[in-house]
């Protein structure tokens, strides 16, 4: 908590210091006493809807002289408010007396809870929220027990789809306006509104569905069962859920999730609070694109004999891989992974391919994040004055980052922390704030989502945008949104420069540019990695740095691929795939080895900032899938040796030697650490990222194709 401007507020006789400006509800957390609230929520505007936070209150007051009005005891005299007040709402003030334990209190917030359920349906026994409801925790706690209202409730429309993953059951809606509330805030789209007014007030969209991209948090806000999440709808009760919390792995944001599984399977991911990261929020992609996790999954090895895969155990595939290696030469034999493994298995690739003796590794998608600059954060990016994103469609390749940059454009006021945490009732954010639009220059070869919110855009090629704003920093001139740019980039105190695949597929060039752009103009430098552990990947020499890189795969005689969609069509040597699915990449290989997800490992990972991730296991069966570590493992047995790095311990011993971190204890949020030296190489095809949002791994499941409709194959990428 900052320590300027500090009032003192007495909370049910205790002292507490808070920073001026801090609402009442939030100095009553401070003090450590509770309120209930629905409709306040730590990341968006306070509106005072749901009546249910509240509390006696009130102020001392001055003479026209300026001194103290004084009791009879000589003490201040406590003006109260005349009625109970609403504290999400009510700032205080330096001597302001809260009570929340009154029998006035008590009544009044009685009273709502009353209020509050005369319309909510009953429905706890089948609404998938029951277990995890604020209204039901609430009403347990500070409701009467019973109505005195007899008349009928009212019925609206229920399993109302607003979208093939939000569902909405208007009848439970409480009114709260947290849903309205976030699409306008966070994303920036106006679509949910109330509907007719007072008893029959519903909650519906303005258009007609829902925009994609960042519509599931509606599901985790709702503080009712009127939201759902529409893939894990009555796949389980809250109780019944084990509850694992790990980190996104589907993009480089590296989102802190919740990962809920049931009798072995995923059913649920739910966003998890990081402050630094994603605040609350997840984006589509990441929440829904779940379901492939528990669709045909391998669960044992397979070999293939006469053309046809059998099930084999892990010993058979270690010895026909033994007999499929039989003659092989180290300098033959290739390692490729894709670039979303844990820097734990990473390391143990690093140490595997020096034992064997051969440079063949890489892992894909990738290409070079350098820039030789100072690097902005996702903290950096939301509170910059200005950002210019160059070559990089956002809000698909990196989704949060846009939200991160919508909260820019809002002047960068993000909510107070305090020691309980982040604020209830932030009272600095409003509804309909201002945005800054003249702050964002977008640019990129086609359309994106923050084209429509940024006062400076071009549809143009990125290598172009970097060269011509290169010259106007420079003090050439260029003319129309690229002159504008430089202008916004020299005139702010903080600028961020974002850049995209589209820039960083082009190799070193554009970095070289950029960091020229940056260090003139003072600005600091994000770019978005290929993969979500690209960053760390780099850092290990697991890239070719002499040897045979993805591409050049069709050169070997043996190759272990681990969970790459795509690899080179010449190759025709012994292949061993480790994989969750039979893909079209597994259907190739001598030797199937079944694969975790990033759901099922422990392990570190690293995020486009450089902040280092846990992932911690979620309980989902998977038979005897395993990670990389254990499948180089059973390739090291093959080959007569020991590998050197055979599990969790030892891989984390090495990277507390190789960068002097302990990774088994990150703090919560991750910890930003540089790691030093970038181990370059020459990108190609293979090695492209996927700029969508719903990945190729995502899209193996019938489930979520059926959602999504035809629409995702436009979004992946070449
Ligand atoms: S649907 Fe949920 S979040 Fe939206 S207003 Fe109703 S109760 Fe609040
Ligand atoms: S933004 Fe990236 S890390 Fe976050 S939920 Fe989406 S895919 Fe996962
Ligand atoms: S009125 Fe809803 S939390 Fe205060």
């Amino acid at each position: 908590m900052t320590q300027q401007n500090m009032i003192t507020v007495i909370v049910d006789g205790r002292e507490v210091q808070v920073p001026a400006g801090t609402s009442a509800i939030d100095a009553v957390f401070q003090a450590g006493r509770d309120v209930p609230y629905f409709c306040s929520q730590q990341y968006l505007s306070p509106i005072g809807a749901c009546r249910m936070c509240l509390v006696e209150a009130g102020t001392p007051r001055k003479n026209p002289d300026g001194s103290w009005i004084l009791d009879e005891q000589g003490e201040k005299k406590i003006f109260y408010f005349p009625k109970p007040m609403a504290s999400c709402t009510l700032g205080s003030s330096d001597g302001m007396v809260i009570k929340t334990q009154t029998e006035g209190v008590k009544k009044a917030q009685s009273g709502m809870m009353e209020f509050h359920l005369i319309n909510h349906p009953l429905d706890c026994p089948t609404c998938d929220k029951g277990g995890a409801c604020e209204l039901q925790d609430r009403a347990f706690e500070y409701g009467y027990g019973v109505s005195r209202f007899q008349f009928d409730r009212r019925h609206a429309e229920k399993h109302y789809e607003l979208s093939e993953f939000v569902i909405l059951d208007q009848e439970r809606c409480i009114h709260c306006k947290r849903c309205v509330r976030y699409f306008e805030e966070v994303p920036n789209q106006e679509v949910l509104d109330f509907i007719e007014r007072g008893g029959h007030t519903f909650i519906d969209t303005i258009e007609g569905g829902l925009p994609s991209n960042f519509s599931g948090n509606i599901t985790d806000i709702c503080p009712v069962g009127a939201l759902l999440d529409n893939v894990a709808r009555f796949r389980g009760r809250n109780w019944e859920y084990d509850h694992t919390a790990t980190t996104c792995t589907a993009c480089p944001v590296g989102c802190s999730i919740t990962v809920d599984a049931r009798n072995g399977r995923l059913e649920r991911i739910v966003g998890r609070d990081n402050y630094e990261v994603n605040e609350q929020w997840l984006c589509d992609g990441g929440r829904f694109g779940h379901p492939y996790v528990d669709e045909d999954r391998l669960t044992q090895p397979l070999i293939k004999v006469d053309g046809k895969f059998k099930p084999a155990t892990w010993e058979e595939a270690i010895s026909a891989i033994k007999t499929g290696l039989q003659g092989v030469a180290p300098q033959n034999m290739g390692f490729y992974t894709k670039a979303d493994i844990t820097l734990e298995e990473g390391i143990a690739l690093e140490a595997f391919v020096k034992q064997v003796g051969t440079q063949n590794v890489d892992h894909a998608p990738r290409y070079g994040v350098v820039v030789n600059a100072p690097a902005a954060t996702l903290l950096d990016v939301a509170t910059a004055d200005a950002v210019v994103v160059i070559g990089a469609d956002v809000s698909e390749e990196a989704p949060v980052l846009d939200l991160r940059i919508q909260e820019m454009l809002k002047g960068g006021v993000l909510p107070q922390q305090y020691d309980f945490g982040t604020a209830i009732a932030d009272l600095r954010l409003t509804e309909r704030m201002h945005r800054y639009r003249e702050r964002l220059a977008v640019f990129y070869p086609t359309k994106t989502r923050l084209h429509d919110v940024a006062g400076i855009t071009a549809e143009m090629d990125s290598v172009k945008v970097l060269e011509h704003l290169s010259s106007v920093v420079s003090g050439q001139y260029a003319g129309g949104a690229i002159e504008e740019a430089a202008a916004l980039l020299k005139g702010a105190k903080k600028p961020v420069i974002i850049l995209g695949s589209d820039v960083l597929k082009g190799g070193q060039i554009g970095l070289d540019i950029a960091a020229h752009i940056a260090l003139s103009t003072n600005a600091k430098v994000l770019p978005i990695p290929a993969d979500a552990n690209g960053v760390g990947l780099s850092r290990l020499e697991v890239v070719p740095q002499n040897g045979a890189d993805l591409s050049l795969m069709g050169t070997l005689q043996a190759a272990l691929v681990s969970r790459l969609t795509r690899i080179p069509e010449d190759f025709a040597g012994f292949l061993v795939v480790h994989e969750t699915q039979l893909t079209d990449v597994a259907k190739r290989a001598n030797v199937v080895l079944p694969a975790l997800t990033n759901y099922e490992k422990r392990g570190t990972t690293v995020n486009l900032e450089g902040r280092l991730l846990k992932l911690e296991p979620a309980a989902i069966s998977s038979g005897e899938s395993a990670d990389l570590i254990t499948a180089l493992g059973a390739i090291a047995e093959a080959l007569g040796m020991k590998a050197p790095i055979r599990g969790q311990r030892s891989a984390q011993k090495a990277l507390k030697e190789r960068f002097g971190v302990d990774v088994a204890n990150l703090k919560n949020m991750g910890e930003i650490v540089d790691l030093g030296r970038q181990y370059n190489a020459r990108a190609g095809r293979y090695h492209r990222p996927e700029v969508g949002m719903w990945k190729e791994t995502m899209l193996r499941s019938s489930r979520l194709r059926e959602k999504l409709g035809g629409s995702f194959n436009a979004a992946l990428a070449d």
